[in-house]
């Protein structure tokens, strides 16, 4: 192994990854486990210099304080504890440890190297996960997301032609979603990749269906259901390969902390599916996941996307989706990215998109009534989704997007904007 480890376990404290981020800011590699992982657990991991003890807020958990097994302190590894009474330890910290002190463990206490990189972080990855899989199969839901194309990218460095890709085409892709996923996973990564167009069976399950929330089960279970199918069909896999990285396992609720809300990636899980997972992205955070992907070779418009909701342009077509609705949300979606790019906005605005409602507006078009669809433009900034606020997009680039809309979408004559912040506006609209 390339890197050296600190270890954080978490002993209930909401500051365990600022610390992790602290220690790799220093340049050592930090992981942080749960506070029960057992010595025997402990020992298995490679390079490990030292374990930061975090207590905190969330110790107590259902009346207990929670505590580590106590034959980790005969592990013989320094450790450090923050806002932990009864540490059998050399030192005792109340408050957020500062970087000098951090400093003084990591290196002078712990003698860990420096050698944390994404180079190496990679390569110390390969070794483990050719390890875990040895010469059997991984088969992974490739859905073109940043996470699950840096875990594909990852796979097919570590394991070749064991990874099978399954990438399902929903029907509520962007425009050239699925080309670029097959692009650059097939023929550029020469990945095993099985393409399955499920538009039709989507848009049917989908029919008539107005409510949003009845939307959004239908697009997750029937996901599942294709994915199931397609792994039915194969043979021989014994792993689940995911993209989960480590804000996915904060919001889904650690052992310590309550659950923020459940993640797709980690909740959503089929539980019949008997698969050991890999998941070689579990200890990134979201920035540190696109610098992988670029080092692993992934175009930048891979990498540097903007979020997409899992149920795609599904809850952008709002109320029951049509073809003609869905057809005309999708071609604004690409003049309004086309557009931002010119301008240099895709790389300011946090998220842009269109929507389109289920309702129709009078207009005229070649000296005639008309009774169209309109198109609704949204860019907003956030820093983590909670809450938002709008872009003042300059004047003239809406009036380029509008003119280019209304020219080139059919079924619209009309383009609005939408100036809610988040609250009382959600950042979709559905
Ligand atoms: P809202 O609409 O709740 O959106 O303000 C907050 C952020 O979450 C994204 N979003 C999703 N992301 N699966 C996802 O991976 C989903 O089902 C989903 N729904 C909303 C949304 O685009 C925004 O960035």
């Amino acid at each position: 192994m390339k890197q050296d480890m600190i270890v954080i376990l978490d002993l209930g404290s909401t500051e365990n990854t600022t610390i992790a981020r602290q220690i790799r800011e220093l340049g050592v590699y930090s992981e942080i486990h749960p506070h029960d992982i057992t010595a025997e657990e402990l020992n298995r991991l490679e390079n490990v210099k030292g374990i930061v003890l975090n207590g905190g807020e969330n110790r107590v958990v259902d009346g207990t304080a929670v505590d580590i097994d106590p034959a980790l302190y005969d592990c013989g590894y320094p450790m450090i504890a923050f806002d932990h009474p009864t540490a059998k330890c050399a030192r005792k910290q109340d408050t957020m440890p500062d970087d000098a002190l951090l400093k003084e463990f990591v290196f002078d206490v712990c003698h860990a190297q420096a050698n944390w990189n994404m180079k190496n972080f990679i390569e110390d990855q390969v070794e483990l996960i050719r390890k875990q899989v040895g010469d059997r199969k991984v088969l992974l839901a490739l859905s073109g997301g940043v996470d699950s194309s840096v875990v594909a990218a990852m796979l097919i460095k570590a394991i070749g032609k064991q990874l099978v890709c399954v990438h399902v085409n929903h029907g509520l892709m962007r425009k050239n979603e699925s080309e670029s996923v097959i692009e650059v996973f097939q023929n550029q990564l020469h990945a095993n990749l099985i393409y399955v167009d499920a538009t039709d069976r989507f848009l049917e399950k989908l029919q008539g269906v107005a409510d949003p929330e009845e939307k959004r089960k239908i697009i997750g279970s029937e996901f599942i259901r294709v994915f199931e199918e397609e792994a039915g069909k194969l043979e021989g896999i014994e792993f689940l390969g995911q993209g989960t990285i480590y804000p996915d396992i904060i919001e889904s609720g650690t052992k310590t902390a309550k659950m923020v809300k459940s993640h797709h990636n980690v909740g959503g899980l089929p539980e019949d599916l008997q698969f050991e997972l890999v998941e070689p992205l579990k200890q990134l955070f979201k920035d540190e996941v696109r610098s992988c992907g670029v080092e692993l070779g992934l175009p930048a418009g891979m990498v540097y996307r903007q979020p997409f909701p899992g149920p795609g342009l599904g809850v952008r077509c709002l109320g029951a989706i049509t073809r003609e609705r869905l057809e005309a949300v999708r071609e604004a979606d690409a003049i309004l990215r086309e557009e931002f790019e010119k301008a240099g906005l895709d790389k300011k605005v946090w998220q842009y998109f269109t929507v389109v409602p289920d309702f129709k507006s009078v207009g005229v078009k070649n000296n005639a009534r008309c009774f169209e669809y309109m198109v609704i433009i949204r860019a907003i900034n956030t820093i983590d989704a909670m809450s938002a606020t709008i872009e003042r997009v300059d004047w003239d680039v809406l009036q380029k997007i509008t003119d280019r809309i209304l020219a080139e979408v059919e079924h619209v004559n009309r383009v609005c904007y939408d100036m809610s912040p988040k609250p009382p506006a959600t950042i979709e609209f559905e």
